[in-house]
Formats: C-alpha cells, sequence, structure tokens
C-alpha cells in the first residue's frame, strides 16, 4: 500500500489542467453497454474507478480499448451477459450505473448490490422504485438485484428522496427509458452537469431526452442507439479541489479546462471566504489565495448548490479562516470521517450531526492521518499542504479512484509531495515523538 509523504508549507504557484469528470465517464462508459455501434470517448481521466469500470464492461461483452492517452474506445461485441458479479461491484459503487443500460437493451440484469460505504447510508430504492415504474420486473436474491422486463414501457415518475435526488439513480432510469416504448416523465431528477453529459451522450446516440440539465426530463422511447464520439465534462469537483489547494497554501493557480458554470456556487463561497477569481486571456481561470480567509457557513445540498463532494476540502480550508465556521452535508449527513484525522493535525473541528465546527486561524501541524474515503484523502492531502512539518497521508488507494496523478501535478505546482511504500521505514523520523529532535532533546 501506498502512502503520501508531505511537507507543508509552500505555496503552490503555476498552471495545470483539470482532468475529465470521473462521475461522468463512469455512467457514460456503463451506457456504452447500450449502443449498437463503436463509441469513442475523450477526456476520460485514467484513474482506478476507470479501470474497474472497464473490466466490468468487458465481463459484461464489451471491448475496451484506450486508443490514445485520453480516449477510450467501447463496442459491444456480444450482447447475452447480463451479471455484474460482486467480486467487482463490492469495489466501486457507480458499478450499479450498468443495471439501466442492461435492462434497456438487454431486457435483463442481475447486479450485485453494492454494499457499505464510508460516506454513509446509500440505498438503491430510488433506482428500483424507477425502474420498476417502467415496467421491469424486480427482486433481491443472495445479495443481487434481479431485473427483467420484455419490453418497458414509458411512465411519469419521481425520483426525489429525502437527501433530494439521486444521480447515479437517474443515469440508470433516463438510460433505460430510452427503450421504453412510449413517452417517460422523470420528476425530481438529479440535473448535475454529469446526468446531462450523459443525457448528451444518449442522444448524440439518438435517443430523444429533453430537459437536460432541469429537473424535468421527458424521453420519446425508440428501439436502437448508434454508436458516437463525445468528449467528457471537466471534472468540477477536480477543479475545486485544486482552487482550494490554491487558498489553503495561500497560492495562485491557474486552471485550464474548467467550466465555472458548473460550478457557480463553490466559486462564489470561495469568494465570500477570500478567494479572488479573475479570467486568462486564453480562457482559463486564476485563483488567488493570497489575501486573509474569513470564516463561513456552508451547506452541501444537490446541485447546482455546494456539491457534498467539496465539503471535506472546504473544512480543510476554513481551518485556515479565523473564526468560527458551520460545514454542514445534507447529501451525505454522515461523511465527516476526516474530522477526527485534521483534529489529528491541530485543527479545533468537531463534528455536531451533519456538520462540522471549525474553529478557524490556528497553525496545523504535520501528523501521521488516514484517508477513509476518495474526496476525505484529498481533503487530509490539502490540511497537510498547510501543516509546518511533515506529514503521512495513509490509504491513498482511496484518492487514486478519483484523482488522476494527482501529487504529480501539485508537485508541478511546487507542493512537497512524495508517494512511498507504507512501511514504518517511510514514515519521518520528525512524526516519532521519541526519536523527533525537540529543543530539549537537542539540548541534552
Ligand atoms: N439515496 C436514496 N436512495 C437511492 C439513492 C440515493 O435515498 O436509491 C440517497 C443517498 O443515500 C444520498 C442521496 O440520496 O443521501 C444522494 O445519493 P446519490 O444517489 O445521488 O449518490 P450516488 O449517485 O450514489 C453520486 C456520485 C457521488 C456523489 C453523489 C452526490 C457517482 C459515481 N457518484 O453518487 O460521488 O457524492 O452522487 O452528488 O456519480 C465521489 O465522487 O466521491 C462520490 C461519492
Amino acid at each position: 500500500m501506498d502512502m503520501f509523504v508531505v511537507r507543508g508549507g509552500q505555496p503552490l504557484q503555476g498552471r495545470v489542467a483539470v482532468s475529465g469528470a470521473k462521475n461522468a465517464a463512469l455512467p457514460i462508459m456503463a451506457a456504452a453497454l447500450a449502443a449498437d455501434g463503436p463509441t469513442t470517448l475523450y477526456d476520460v481521466p485514467d484513474l482506478v474507478d476507470v479501470r474497474t469500470m472497464t473490466a466490468l464492461l468487458r465481463t459484461l461483452g464489451v471491448a475496451v480499448d484506450r486508443v490514445d492517452n485520453d480516449a477510450l474506445k467501447l463496442e459491444v461485441i456480444d450482447d447475452r451477459p447480463a451479471i455484474a458479479e460482486y467480486e467487482l461491484v463490492r469495489r466501486m459503487r457507480a458499478s450499479v450505473c450498468v443495471l439501466g443500460p442492461l435492462l434497456g437493451r438487454r431486457g435483463r440484469a442481475a447486479v450485485s448490490l453494492p454494499g457499505g460505504c464510508n460516506i454513509g447510508h446509500r440505498p438503491i430504492d430510488l433506482h428500483l422504485r424507477g425502474l420498476e415504474a417502467l415496467g421491469a420486473d424486480i427482486r433481491i436474491e443472495r445479495g443481487y438485484v434481479i431485473a427483467q422486463a420484455r419490453r418497458l414501457h414509458g411512465a411519469n415518475l419521481y425520483l426525489g428522496g429525502a437527501c433530494g435526488s439521486t444521480v447515479t439513480g437517474t443515469c440508470n432510469v433516463m438510460t433505460a427509458a430510452v427503450f421504453a416504448e412510449g413517452t417517460t416523465t422523470i420528476e425530481a431528477a438529479a440535473w448535475e452537469p454529469e446526468v446531462e453529459d450523459l443525457g448528451r451522450y444518449l442522444n448524440g446516440m439518438g435517443a430523444q431526452i429533453s430537459g437536460l440539465g432541469t429537473p424535468t426530463l421527458k424521453i420519446e422511447g425508440i428501439d436502437r442507439l448508434s454508436g458516437t464520439t463525445h468528449r467528457i465534462i471537466p471534472d468540477r469537483i477536480e477543479a475545486a479541489t485544486l482552487m482550494i489547494a490554491a487558498a489553503i497554501t495561500r497560492g495562485a493557480v491557474t486552471l485550464e479546462n474548467v467550466r465555472a458554470d458548473h460550478m457557480t456556487a463553490v466559486i462564489r463561497k470561495l469568494e465570500e471566504i477570500g478567494v479572488r477569481f479573475s479570467r486568462t486571456t486564453d480562457g482559463a481561470i486564476h485563483v488567488a489565495g493570497t489575501g486573509p480567509l474569513q470564516p463561513a457557513d456552508c451547506i452541501a445540498l444537490p446541485y447546482p448548490a455546494i456539491p457534498t463532494d467539496v465539503q471535506a476540502q472546504l473544512t480543510a480550508l476554513l481551518t485556515q479562516a479565523e473564526g468560527i465556521s458551520v460545514v454542514t452535508d445534507k447529501v451525505f449527513p454522515d461523511r465527516f470521517m476526516h474530522v477526527s484525522e485534521m483534529a489529528r493535525m491541530g485543527a479545533r473541528v468537531r463534528r455536531e450531526g451533519q456538520s462540522a465546527i471549525i474553529a478557524g486561524g490556528e497553525p496545523l501541524s504535520g501528523a501521521s492521518v488516514m484517508a477513509s474515503d476518495l474526496r476525505a484523502s484529498a481533503a487530509l492531502v490539502l490540511t497537510a499542504l498547510a501543516a509546518q512539518g511533515e506529514s503521512v497521508v495513509r490509504r491513498i488507494y482511496h484518492l487514486d479512484r478519483g484523482y488522476e496523478q494527482f501529487e504529480e501535478r501539485l508537485r508541478a505546482l511546487g507542493a512537497d509531495i512524495e508517494r512511498v511504500v507504507d512501511t514504518p521505514a517511510n514514515v519521518p523520523a520528525s512524526l516519532n515523538p521519541l526519536t523527533a529532535a525537540t529543543p530539549d532533546s537537542e539540548a541534552a
């Protein structure tokens, strides 16, 4: 297993390009299952989750090849398999995105239930309710969702839940409805940019989906989808993470390949905190975190509000803003495993229900910390970049699922971060209180 050794305190400077969006690429790759011709996808990041989806699609009869550094070609070569095995699904929840395409195109699917998750309770009842409304016969057997339908039919359905709509549930139901006889209307659909990107991909193959980018989708059923080419949208979560990296290190970074219109709430909140944004003449976004930082209240909600996937990174940033901040997560109210790890670096932060309360402005000091999930890992790296001295961030396999070459790109911006194997020998001596040089031990 690898870990990062980070020496904090370096302001980040320079230019970096944002990758294609993981959470757009995964459902779009899954939807290639439903096409009758080849798909070429551009700007697909090379991530562990993309490799897991590749492996899963291969078991489902799809030939997947990287044709260029950033492009994937996908083509169905065998349309008989319909079982998404536990062994692959347990590695990544987004595997559930094969359910809608399989059911819509092949009329049947057996998809392992994804199981537990470190960011809280993640049921798929809304996915199943939506597919049932389209006429699918669904049962749960031996840990698998078994779904069948001779022919799906259009329906009026509602995908709202207690914590908002469902992103991958909307992807599943929308893709299945493409093949339903008649018209489907989905109300309270998730309208995250990644859902819209999937809809644009499906329409590029001949689907008839209107209302993309709104919470009401209308889908006229068709029989067949052709192949197409499609460019994945830039990753708004990675962009936000890099913006916060600039701000937390009091640096100035220029980001290329950003859709600022997908990030209005995050950019406005960062401006309120004291981060300055400007457009460069070539269309990039310059982010300056060199001024004073102010405390803020942030609430993560479904799009277009602040995303839950940026909640942990904002918490990290607000440890540097003098005063009391509150960060609340209404999408995943239990997603706060990073809080106690940040406290190990000296952050005055505690969890209170669905919020983190931060008394910011205290200097942080390097420590050994453990990542619990993808965005928590990124937030801990950011906190370590702001801390004085050396830190170790363990279990970074979580981070590798969703950030491409993260440490190389941070290093190119001036960060002092390296990836090493997680062994006691690689833990910096400064993190061992018995061997670390202190004024007293030096004197003795
Ligand atoms: N929910 C239900 N029933 C369902 C589905 C969801 O109650 O059937 C609840 C969830 O428990 C949660 C809320 O609805 O409280 C939203 O969950 P959603 O289904 O939208 O999440 P998801 O589709 O499983 C995607 C992203 C997550 C991101 C969430 C929220 C992908 C592959 N994953 O998950 O991304 O946090 O939407 O925006 O798109 C990440 O990238 O780190 C990540 C976790």
